[in-house]
């Protein structure tokens, strides 16, 4: 872990994002989320229950935009020759649509998060490999889920307030409180154009502390 860098932090992606765009998406992506959920309802509980006590629905979710040619392996996020759209792409064709305007040159994993009841995320990191960077832009329709970043040293934390972000996974933590309705968010990961890039400090050592060296100079700028 390095002394350089703004911890608690995020990058700010929403002067690089069309806000307005996405924030339409919202009901859209509501919509068939909520689909999904019926359709998990009536596979997990069948159509006969004994009594009025329901099964423990598992809370949190991902829909795969994207499928990766190999075994899942969360090292390969951003190995973008081995992901394609997958099915599920078609049905969130305007989200697809909206996914493309983002600043990659090449995309790899594509997921939605989704929680039906808004549950609590743990404070985690994402892996613990310093020198790994993924680059992606994790986005939200709307702001009602209190997500944050957390310095692991002071305990400090920092809540996003931007619809759009890009963090250190690595030397920091993040999670999301609990908000007791269906929640969302869009995670892209690939590899940035050279020209979004090209506004990016990447550090010769601990890569991965790239978003906070960046939020830094934001910081220092403003
Ligand atoms: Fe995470």
């Amino acid at each position: 872990m390095t002394d350089a860098g703004l911890y608690p932090s995020y990058v700010d992606l929403d002067p690089f994002i069309d806000t307005a765009r996405l924030r339409s998406l919202d009901g859209y992506i509501t919509e068939r989320l909520e689909r999904r959920l019926a359709e998990d309802l009536a596979f997990y509980t069948g159509p006969f229950l004994l009594d009025g006590t329901a099964p423990h629905l598992p809370g949190s979710k991902l829909v795969y935009l994207s499928r990766s040619s190999e075994p899942e392996n969360y090292y390969d996020v951003d190995r973008t020759d081995l992901w394609r759209p997958s099915e599920e792409a078609g049905e969130f064709a305007e989200l697809m649509a909206f996914i493309d305007t983002l600043p990659f040159k090449a995309k790899g994993r594509m997921i939605i998060m989704y929680d039906r009841e808004g549950s609590a995320v743990s404070a985690h990191r994402d892996h613990d490999s310093v020198d790994l960077c993924h680059e992606f832009v994790w986005f939200r329709t709307n702001l009602d889920k209190p997500f944050y970043m957390l310095n692991p040293h002071s305990g400090e934390k920092l809540y996003v307030h931007s619809h759009a972000a890009w963090f250190d996974t690595v030397n920091q933590y993040h999670g999301g409180d609990a908000t007791g309705a269906l929640s969302f968010s869009i995670r892209v990961d690939g590899i940035f154009t050279d020209e979004f890039r090209s506004r990016i400090p990447f550090p010769a050592a601990n890569r991965a502390s790239a978003p906070a060296l960046w939020a830094e100079r934001q910081a220092a700028e403003a």
